[in-house]
C-alpha cells in the first residue's frame, strides 16, 4: 500500500469517471480502475488488465453499467410532484392502489424509479415537490430547482422544455404524459346552416330546374284541355295557375285547381310522387344532422375563432404552461382563459368534465384523469364527438435526472 498516493485515495472519483491506475513492478504495467460508489464511500479498485508491450484486457464486462451497477447502498434520492392531492402522498409510499385518479404519472413513475433502484442496489429515499418547475425571472422552482440543488437525482415524468435541459438530461419516458384542451365539437347545427346541408347544391338546382320545366309543361297542357272544355276547378290556361299548382307540389298542399284531363293528370302525378320522395328524404337527413357533431375544431386557430368556452384544470400547472407564448393565437386563447382583472377560468376536473359534457366547453388538462372521469361520468354517444386539441406543442414527458449527476449513465440504462 505504501506507494499508493494517499491524495489520489481522497479523491472524488465518482462512479461515471474512468480513472486507470497503472503501476510499474518492472516486468510490466499492472493497469487497476478506481472508483467510489457514493462520495463518501471507500475507494473501490478492479482490475483492468496488464500491459507489456501488448495490452491483457481482464475487465468481465466492457460495458461501465455492467461494472458498476453496484451502488452499494447509496441514498438515491427521487422527488415526487404531487399536485392533484396531498392524500397521494400517503398512497403513494403505501402503494395501496387507492385514489388512483390523483397524480397518476408520479404513482408510475415511483413504481419504475423503485424497481430501478433495486437493480442498482441503491437506498430509496424520496422528496415530495409541489411544482414541476417553471424558470421565472431566471429562477427555478419546484422538481427542477430540487435537483438543481442536489436534493433529488431523478424526479417525476415531466414535459421537455428547452430551458429544463441547463439543470436536467432527459432519460425514459415512464408514464406518457399529455397536456391537451379536451371538448366536445360543438353540433352541426351551431356552426352551419343545416337547412341547406341535406342536398347538394346541384340536387337544389336540379329541383329548381324540374319544377320550373313542370310549372311550363303544366302552362301547356293546360292551355289544350281549356280548349276542349271549360270548368270552374280547372287550370285556366294561365302561367300563374300552373305556378300555384307546382309550388303547392313543392310545398307538398293540395290545390284546388286541378287538371282534368290526362296528359296534365300523369304530369301532376309525377311531380308529386317525385317531390314527396325528396321531401321524405330531406326530412331524414335533417333528422341525422340535427344530432350530428360538427368537426369545425381541428386545430388550435380554428380553436381560438370559435366562441366556445376555454377553461384549464385547477392546478398548479395551469398557472404557468399556458402563459409563455408569444404569437396572437396562443395570446388570445390564454386571454380568454385568464381574463385580465377577472378571476381566471380555472376549475376542478369534476366540474371541468360535467361542463364538457354539457358541452361548448374546452378544458385544458393533462388528458389522463380527465379520460378516466369521463369513462366514470358520459355515456357512451356522449364520447363520440370528443376532440383534443395542442396547445403547448410540447414533446412527450421523460424522467429528468440531474445533468451532471455521476448517476446518469447507470439510471439511463436501469
Ligand atoms: C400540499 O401541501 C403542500 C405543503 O404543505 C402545499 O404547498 C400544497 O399546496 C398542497 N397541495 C394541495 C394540492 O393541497
Amino acid at each position: 500500500m505504501d506507494h499508493r498516493n494517499a491524495t489520489l485515495w481522497k479523491c472524488p472519483v465518482l462512479i461515471s469517471s474512468d480513472l486507470v491506475l497503472a503501476e510499474n513492478n518492472e516486468k510490466e504495467f499492472v493497469l487497476t480502475e478506481l472508483y467510489r460508489a457514493s462520495p463518501d464511500g471507500p475507494m473501490l479498485s478492479f482490475p483492468r488488465g496488464k500491459y507489456n508491450g501488448a495490452f491483457l484486457d481482464s475487465r468481465p464486462h466492457r460495458e461501465l453499467f455492467r461494472r458498476r451497477r453496484d451502488l452499494m447502498g447509496h441514498a438515491l434520492v427521487m422527488a415526487n410532484v404531487i399536485q392533484d392531492s396531498n392524500s397521494t402522498k400517503e398512497h403513494l409510499l403505501k402503494e395501496d392502489r387507492l385514489e388512483l385518479q390523483n397524480d397518476a404519472a408520479v404513482k408510475i413513475c415511483w413504481i419504475a424509479a423503485r424497481h430501478a433502484f433495486e437493480m442498482l442496489n441503491a437506498t430509496r429515499r424520496h422528496i415530495f415537490s409541489y411544482r414541476w418547475g417553471y424558470k421565472v425571472d431566471g429562477e427555478w422552482s419546484g422538481m427542477i430547482q430540487d435537483i438543481k440543488s442536489n436534493r433529488a437525482d431523478l424526479a417525476t415524468n415531466c414535459v421537455l422544455y428547452s430551458e429544463r435541459l441547463d439543470v436536467v438530461t432527459f432519460t425514459d419516458m415512464v408514464a406518457p404524459l399529455r397536456m391537451r384542451f379536451v371538448f366536445r365539437q360543438p353540433p352541426l347545427a351551431y356552426v352551419s346552416n343545416i337547412f341547406s346541408l341535406p342536398f347538394s347544391s346541384n340536387v337544389w338546382v336540379a329541383i329548381a330546374v324540374c319544377t320550373a320545366a313542370s310549372t311550363l309543361t303544366l302552362c301547356l297542357t293546360s292551355h289544350w284541355e281549356t280548349k276542349v272544355e271549360k270548368n270552374p276547378t280547372q287550370l285556366d290556361g294561365s302561367i300563374s295557375d300552373a305556378l300555384l299548382l307546382t309550388l303547392s307540389a313543392v310545398a307538398q298542399q293540395g290545390c284546388f285547381v286541378e287538371p282534368k284531363r290526362a296528359p296534365g293528370r300523369i304530369l301532376e302525378w309525377f311531380l308529386f310522387t317525385a317531390l314527396m320522395a325528396l321531401y321524405a328524404a330531406y326530412s331524414a337527413n335533417i333528422v341525422v344532422l340535427l344530432q350530428a357533431p360538427s368537426n369545425s375544431i381541428k386545430s388550435l386557430s380554428q380553436l381560438a375563432a370559435s366562441k366556445i368556452t376555454l377553461a384549464a384544470n385547477d392546478v398548479d400547472y395551469s398557472r404557468f404552461v399556458l402563459s409563455p407564448y408569444k404569437d396572437p393565437t396562443h395570446v388570445h386563447i390564454y386571454r380568454r382563459i385568464m381574463p385580465e382583472g377577472e378571476k381566471p377560468n380555472f376549475y376542478h376536473i369534476h366540474e371541468g368534465v360535467e361542463k364538457i359534457r354539457q358541452g361548448l366547453f374546452a378544458y385544458h388538462s393533462i388528458v389522463e384523469p380527465v379520460y378516466r372521469r369521463i369513462e366514470e361520468t358520459f355515456l357512451e354517444q356522449e364520447k363520440c364527438d370528443l376532440t383534443e386539441v395542442d396547445f403547448v406543442n410540447g414533446f412527450d414527458a421523460f424522467t429528468p435526472v440531474k445533468k451532471d449527476s455521476p448517476y446518469l449513465e447507470m439510471l439511463r440504462v436501469v
